[in-house]
């Protein structure tokens, strides 16, 4: 995935454009650029990030002529051609006048490119993208504006985009259109943006829009014209948008994940709402009637990454409390191993961002084979809350850093939540348990914040063992997705080898990797199999690893199993992996630190991933 922002308008539009780009490089910073309207043509200029920062951009742009009230900028996550400045965006067509930015990817590029090159076209790149300044600039031949350009060129397109263009023969306009990649419009006085998320303009525009696939949008000043393509709607969707500029800004912290780390119990809080037990009615955009769920026979979770532990987690929470079978699947299988859906089943879609690929097809999958389908997403309008039958809103705010870390949390709180609530609609559980387990996850943002208190022990921790290569995270029952996330963190940003584990499943197999230069991290707050986990702990002892456990503050017993114990406080079993995941994201955090990576940009990674 990409990122791209337009903004039009007597504003300082360079400014803007390169402050938004910072604010989008959680969606890929291989390289990164904008294109300026200015006296006499388009200005450009681009960067592989790798070798020139954006800073170097930014001063880059000081030296641009005189802005004529529009530009584009785009951040790029590489999939067609190597992430090398010759292949970042924005392009631009033979004549110099006209310069795009794309977000998505142009399936049918390869017949276009020949075609173009054949008509004499000097195609610069190795982009699917760059097609599209060319198929403009042929479509402005007769004359046409920009924007009747845009829309005949998007007829010859095949694939999925989100757009936005500018050319010096029409100052002061941006051209935008979206099928599938997401983009949004803000207007504020005399100006307006376009770009692929929030944050990159809050605190800028005042009005938040989403557009539609097939629609086009012309921006101009503080002026929006729609045309459309096919069937799209006529007008824009406004957005509600409760985030503020202070969420997708540092604001001190040396890094968006610590920021994000701390922010865990707000996440928490704002998504349970601290309201205490919700009807399942009380799910606002749920739009499930109650008589469908009394009937569900079977639940599919379907996520990825950090979003599949979180399902993992929901998924003993809802075969437990509600006694309902519950398919676990990784997303970008689900489909491809005809899924036995059908009107009784609840698919749900867990994932951040709304727009993972896999996700998203897995959920238009388990529609078209008649299932109810649902979406846990953070990101308001995201692909997956518009075409999901419902959704459960996580309300982190915005998750900048590539690491997962207070989405999790959400994510596993509202599942929980729903879980209970559907348990007291299909009678498997009584009012008073409900309301008992629910009180106590309320009590969870609070005993989160009580771990985050403990950083610096966690972090002495990760000092002592920050000298192995190899890392085993090991849990059972809950502790196992926990275990696994705590692996991914660390293998996102310290890029160390590291795996997780099903404590019991160890000794058929993997132990054998074991040696005195492992370090293996159990997960035995105490849960119906914490004796098991600590044999388990024993067993890798006894070869020579070095132990790390998690433990519960008030357990005397269970800091004797390791070499050294990451304290948390003790909760519901079920509820255990919000505060356990706690000191294994302190120590992703400070083994990436300790080998010199950026945490917030990992090597090879974005923040969401809309390819296949
Ligand atoms: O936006 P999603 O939750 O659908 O994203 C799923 C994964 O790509 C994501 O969780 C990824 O694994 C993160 N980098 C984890 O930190």
């Amino acid at each position: 995935m990409c990122g791209i922002i337009g903004a039009t308008g007597p504003i300082p539009v360079a400014k803007i454009l390169i402050e938004g780009l910072e604010r989008l490089e959680y969606r890929g910073y291989d390289s990164a650029g904008v294109a300026l309207v200015v006296e006499g043509g388009i200005w450009r200029t681009r960067a592989a990030v790798s070798t020139v920062s954006m800073k170097s951009l930014a001063d880059a742009v000081v030296n641009a002529p005189k802005v004529l009230d529009a530009g584009v900028g785009h951040t790029r996550w590489a999939t067609h051609g190597a992430p090398n400045e010759r292949n970042a965006h924005p392009h631009s067509d033979c004549t110099g006048k006209v310069a795009i930015v794309h977000n998505g990817i142009i399936e049918n590029h390869a017949i276009l490119s020949s075609r173009l090159i054949e008509d004499g076209h000097n195609l610069a790149s190795d982009t699917d993208s760059e097609v599209i300044a060319h198929l403009v600039e042929e479509n402005l031949r007769d004359g046409s504006s920009l924007t009747q350009a845009v829309l005949n060129t998007l007829k010859v397109i095949e694939g999925t985009y989100a757009i936005a263009a500018v050319r010096s023969d029409e100052p002061g306009t941006v051209v935008a259109a979206r099928n599938v990649s997401p983009l949004i419009v803000g207007v504020s006085e005399g100006a307006s943006y376009v770009a692929s998320d929030i944050p990159a303009i809050l605190g800028r525009a005042e009005k938040y829009f989403s557009v539609a696939d097939g629609q086009v949008v012309t921006l101009k000043g503080e002026n929006l014209q729609v045309d459309v393509v096919g069937e799209a709607p006529g007008e824009l969707m406004p957005l509600e948008v409760s985030w503020d500029l202070d969420m997708a800004q540092k604001g001190g912290y040396e890094s968006f994940m610590l920021k994000e780390i701390d922010e865990e119990p707000r996440a928490i809080a704002d998504t349970l709402r601290m309201r205490g037990i919700e009807a399942i009615e009380m799910f606002d955009e749920l739009n499930l009637d109650p008589a469908v769920l009394r009937q569900i026979d079977k639940i599919f979770l379907v996520a990825c990454g950090t979003s599949f532990h979180a399902a993992m987690v929901a998924k003993y929470a809802f075969e437990h409390w509600c006694k309902i079978p519950v398919e676990l699947d990784i997303a970008s299988e689900f489909r491809y191993r005809d899924p036995v859906v059908d009107g009784k089943t609840l698919v749900i879609g867990v994932s951040q961002s709304g727009e993972t690929i896999d996700t998203l097809q897995a959920l238009r999958e388990a529609r078209r084979l008649g299932s109810h389908a649902i979406a846990v997403a953070n990101v308001v309008d995201s692909s997956m809350t518009r075409e999901a039958d419902g959704v459960l809103y996580t309300r982190a705010g915005p998750e900048i850093g590539v690491a997962a870390t207070k989405t999790f949390v959400a994510q596993v709180a509202i599942l929980e939540a729903f879980a209970l609530s559907l348990a007291e609609l299909r009678n498997t559980l009584y009012k008073s348990e409900t309301e008992l387990l629910m009180n106590e996850l309320l009590t969870i943002p609070l005993k989160v914040e009580r771990a985050i208190a403990r950083a610096s022990e966690y972090r002495s921790v990760a000092k002592e063992i920050g000298d192995s290569k190899d890392f085993f995270f090991l849990g059972r029952h809950v502790g196992y997705p926990t275990a696994l996330e705590g692996a991914l963190k660390l293998k996102e940003i310290s890029y160390l080898h590291a795996e997780g584990f099903a404590a019991g499943e160890l000794k058929h197999g993997p132990i054998a990797l074991i040696d005195s230069s492992s370090v293996v991290i159990g997960v035995a707050t105490r849960g119906r199999l914490w004796s098991k986990v600590l044999s388990n702990l024993e067993e890798v002892r006894a070869r020579g690893a070095r132990v790390v456990v998690v433990a519960n503050e008030d357990d005397t017993q269970t800091a004797h199993f390791g070499d050294y114990v990451f304290k948390v406080p003790s909760t519901h079993e079920l509820f255990a992996p919000l505060i356990d995941i706690i000191p294994l994201q302190f120590l992703a955090y400070d083994l990436a630190l300790q080998h010199g990576n950026d945490v917030d940009r990992p090597r090879n990674l974005a923040k969401t991933v809309t390819v296949e």
